[in-house]
């Protein structure tokens, strides 16, 4: 399926990415896109003109520009589920008609934002002073990485987000709330998920416990309407959504509410701005000018091309902290499939392993690996030209000098006779080769560097709605359905059957050694 990539990666071989630079005093704008006000810089890779030409013609043959048009106008691509991906409805501020099942979702949408932004405008300067997002994966992931990733905007109640299970999430941010003067949100699409819903039970017995009526103190956000009502949410506090809006893409909507009380109905639109900015990017900019089709070709390079298996995501900015794992469920639940649309197996690997940690913390952590290692890991860096700590400008400054020491030093890397004479000072004869090569980095590891103004409302949504193409476009060559997540379901179903066996309600039996084992140790050990 890859051949010609296999065909390009022969043909470069060993080339090392700074003689392209001495080759082409323009690589670096060639091998840029420049859109949005964004710089989107892969020339730090050993990609040159024939490849693009050939990776591009691969996204043409897979039939991108077509699938994506299928997308925004409602067609069904999700197929194992029979919905539409229409989470660009949800960024649609014109309000242009989107028909699915020949009917315009429009109105909808437009009425539950104004109904969002009545309540985030209400919650200004009123009793509620902290909000708990109770929700898992796309309903927690989102708005946790957005609020933090815009406190600087952030002037309503504070927002805390409960997802695990783990009771010590829920505990811990209770006892940092006043039973009167907290609001909670349960985000779940489906209203069953067993995480949210049991958090959802302990907040309301929470209340109970402290005399504290659970009328008001509720909403739901939710695409189940009648399931949040036998909650105990009436139906005008429950802001609904349809199934097409699939969880990991759906923050731009009702899921959104906990980020939109944080920082305000105008920049929650701002953010929304953002991400139809890139849409309309995304749908008429040339495939060289594509700032989404070029990264996802620099993936489906660095994946499937050269076989490397994990990515980095690497944001020099902070408030970034929680983007790779964001990241992880927008791209690993998307992209990490098996089987082709139609069901065969797959010819090649699906998605990367995605990870990552802002820099320049991973600096000190493990970028002695990505430096050293003999596994090649591409990064993807993130760097604003200015923060918003003005007074704290030099600390911008170290943080761009780092972000950019590394990618240079990624691709030159330092060579043995340069080693030697770092040290050939301390060290004589063979413990000075020795010494030497201890210091020696490769070099000619690819990175990329997404650069932006400054990490404000519309920038990230420009930054999440560029990741969702990629994804998309990923997908689309892979001929994968990014759109479902069938790879969930086991374990659930398997945590369920369990559950009775770890509260002793039943015998256990029927499972394998090890894990009637694990149990047994629980069950001698819980309390102890
Ligand atoms: O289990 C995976 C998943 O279905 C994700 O796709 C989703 O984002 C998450 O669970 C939460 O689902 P819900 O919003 O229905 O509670």
């Amino acid at each position: 399926m890859f051949d010609d990539l296999k065909k390009q990666a022969a043909r470069i071989g060993e080339r090392r990415i700074e003689t392209l630079f001495q080759d082409d005093a323009q690589r670096a704008s060639t091998f840029s896109v420049d859109a949005l006000g964004m710089l989107f810089d892969y020339s730090k890779t050993q990609i040159d003109a024939p490849l693009r030409d050939d990776l591009i013609a691969m996204a043409q043959r897979a039939g991108v520009a077509e699938r994506a048009k299928a997308m925004f106008s409602g067609e069904k691509i999700n197929e194992t589920e029979g919905r539409a991906v229409l989470h660009t409805a949800l960024r649609n501020l014109d309000g242009d008609a989107v028909l699915v099942d020949g009917a315009d979702v429009m109105p909808e949408v437009l009425e539950t934002l104004d109904r969002m932004e009545t309540l985030a405008k209400e919650l200004r300067g009123s009793a509620i002073k902290d909000v708990v997002n109770i929700g898992i994966g796309g309903s927690d992931l989102g708005p946790a990485m957005a609020t933090l990733a815009l406190a600087p905007y952030h002037d309503g109640p504070r927002c805390h987000f409960v997802s695990n299970v783990d009771g010590a999430d829920i505990a811990d941010t209770l006892r940092k709330c006043d039973p009167e003067t907290t609001l909670f949100i349960v985000a779940s699409k489906t209203f069953t998920t067993i995480e949210t819903m049991t958090n959802a039970r302990t907040a309301k017995a929470w209340l109970a416990a402290h005399g504290t009526s659970a009328d008001g103190k509720f909403i739901a956000l939710s695409s189940a309407v009648e399931k949040a009502e036998a909650f105990g949410i009436p139906a005008d506090r429950v802001f609904g959504f349809e199934d097409w809006v699939g969880g990991r893409y759906s923050m731009w909507g009702p899921i959104g509410l906990s980020l939109m009380i944080a920082v305000g109905p105008q920049a929650f639109r701002a953010f929304l701005r953002g991400g139809q900015a890139m849409d309309r990017h995304f749908l008429n900019a040339a495939p060289e000018e594509n700032m989404a089709l070029m990264l996802a070709l620099v993936g489906i390079w660095h994946n499937q091309g050269l076989g490397y298996a994990t990515r980095a995501v690497l944001p020099y900015d902070n408030r970034l902290s929680r983007l790779p794992a964001y990241l992880q469920q927008l791209e690993m639940e998307s992209n990490g499939k098996g089987v082709s649309m139609d069901g065969a197996d797959l010819t090649s690997h699906s998605g990367p392993v995605v990870w990552g940690e802002p820099g320049t913390n991973g600096q000190h952590a493990f970028y002695q690996l990505i430096h050293q290692g003999t596994r090649v890991v591409p990064c993807e860096f993130m760097l604003a030209a200015a923060g918003h700590e003005e007074d704290l400008e030099h600390h911008h400054h170290l943080l761009v000098a780092n972000c950019l020491a590394q990618s240079e030093a990624l691709m030159r890397g330092r060579g043995l006779d340069e080693a030697r004479s770092k040290v050939a000072d301390k060290f004589k004869g063979d413990e000075l080769e020795r010494q030497a090569r201890h210091r020696v980095f490769p070099g000619n590891r690819p990175s990329t560097t997404l650069i932006y103004p400054l990490l404000d409302p519309e920038t990230l949504g420009k930054i999440i709605a560029l990741y969702e193409h990629r994804v998309f476009v990923e997908g689309v060559i892979l001929n994968i359905n990014s759109y479902d997540q069938w790879g969930v379901e086991l374990g659930k179903e398997l945590a369920t059957a369990l559950g009775p066996m770890v509260t002793g309600e039943q015998a256990v039996e029927g499972k394998d050694g090890s894990t009637a084992q694990l149990l047994d140790y629980v069950h001698r050990n819980a309390g102890s």
